[in-house]
């Protein structure tokens, strides 16, 4: 077993620096596109054995450090009782939205094993699949990330009706957001007893929050969540991703994570002082960077690695996820580029 990714979540020294990308089991694989011609994508995800299959294909395809699991964040509203939808060429869409008191009431808090059964089998299929390869990442869905779909109905520009509930209903908006983090709790710890090596929380929508804002509407309910499954006896590494978050890192490095996820609009030693020691740091290539010819490329990555010499650990990654432009080639390029450069002999 490829061991590098967890030994540097751990901040423990590595052979070299490892490498995975978000939403690496996608749409730039052509593989990707195969199994999902016969699947929509959520019943995709919830087929353990399609899931299982498109979690592997960047593993071997592309040769990444870790697998992180395929599925979304959001099954958890879902499995809270909000009706989605993943409109073709549109994104989800939450028909019912979360806007009122009834609303909160109607969702529940699930028994992850029941209603979201067939994740922790994918995790359980994938383990098996995984042996001798690389550790497999689970996920979910930071609170107020996925509050902003649940209020806003699917993506948002301006997060309006988000920022309305937090403002002029702040008690209905902490009920939503106990549901939601209670939820969260309780399906990590699901995961990681299924055998998910790592857990990675994504607050993709956290740089749309004033830092005042974040420290009160988002920020605590990500620490309970880190604070319950520590006490609760998981010990695998807890990964925080903020994404637009280089403003709120000083805020970041108290929410108990192993490793903070950084975007490509901070560079890494900066983030590194701003964190302070025990934290590792995980990115933070801009996804765009990988159209660029290898001469162009190289020094880009170069200049991430040496930065990221600073952290407690350094994982290379995106500072989002792959895009669906992407030619598989040149993701495969980087991954081998982080290797060779980094690589202690
Ligand atoms: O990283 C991985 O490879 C694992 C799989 C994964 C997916 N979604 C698969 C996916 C993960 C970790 C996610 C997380 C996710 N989902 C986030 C947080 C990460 C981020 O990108 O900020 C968010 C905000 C979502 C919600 C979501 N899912 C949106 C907005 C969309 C549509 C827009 C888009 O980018 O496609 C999805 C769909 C989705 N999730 C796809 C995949 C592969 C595309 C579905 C398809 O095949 O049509």
């Amino acid at each position: 077993m490829n061991t590098t990714f967890l030994k540097a979540c751990r901040g423990e020294p590595t052979d070299y620096t490892p490498v995975w990308m978000m939403r690496q089991a996608g749409r730039y694989l052509p593989e990707y596109h195969t199994v999902r011609s016969r699947y929509s994508f959520l019943d995709m995800c919830k087929t353990p054995e399609a899931a299982t299959e498109v979690t592997l294909q960047p593993v071997d395809l592309i040769g990444v450090d870790a697998a992180i699991l395929f599925s979304d964040i959001l099954v958890v509203p879902e499995a809270m009782g909000a009706a989605l939808e993943f409109v073709e060429n549109r994104g989800p869409v939450l028909p019912e939205p979360v806007r009122d008191q009834a609303g909160v009431d109607r969702l529940i808090v699930p028994d992850p094993e029941d209603k979201l059964g067939y994740v922790m089998a994918a995790i359980r299929m994938l383990r098996r699949e995984l042996v001798n390869k690389v550790p497999l990442i689970g996920f979910a869905g930071a609170p107020f990330t996925n509050a902003t779909y649940m209020i806003e109905g699917g993506s948002s520009k301006n997060f309006f009706l988000t920022k309305k509930m937090m403002y002029t209903e702040p008690d209905l908006y902490g009920r939503l957001m106990d549901k939601i983090t209670e939820t969260t709790i309780l399906y990590l710890k699901a995961q990681a007893e299924a055998g998910a090596q790592a857990l990675q929380i994504f607050d993709s929508w956290a740089g749309a929050l004033a830092p005042c804002d974040y420290a009160e509407f988002a920020l605590p309910y990500v620490k309970r969540i880190i604070a319950a499954l520590k006490e609760g006896g998981v010990e695998v590494p807890l990964i925080y991703f903020a994404n637009n978050g280089a403003t709120l890192l000083d805020q970041c490095r108290t929410v108990g994570a192993d490793v903070l996820g950084l975007d490509w609009r901070i560079n890494l030693d900066d983030a590194a002082r701003i964190v302070g020691p025990g934290i590792a740091l995980q990115g933070n290539l801009d996804p765009c960077a990988l159209l660029l010819p290898a001469e162009k490329m190289e020094p880009r990555v170069a200049r991430i690695l040496e930065q990221g010499k600073a952290a407690h650990g350094h994982i290379f990654n995106l500072g989002h996820g792959i895009l669906p432009e992407i030619p598989p080639e040149q993701a495969k390029l980087m991954v081998e580029m982080v290797h060779r450069l980094s690589r202690k002999n």
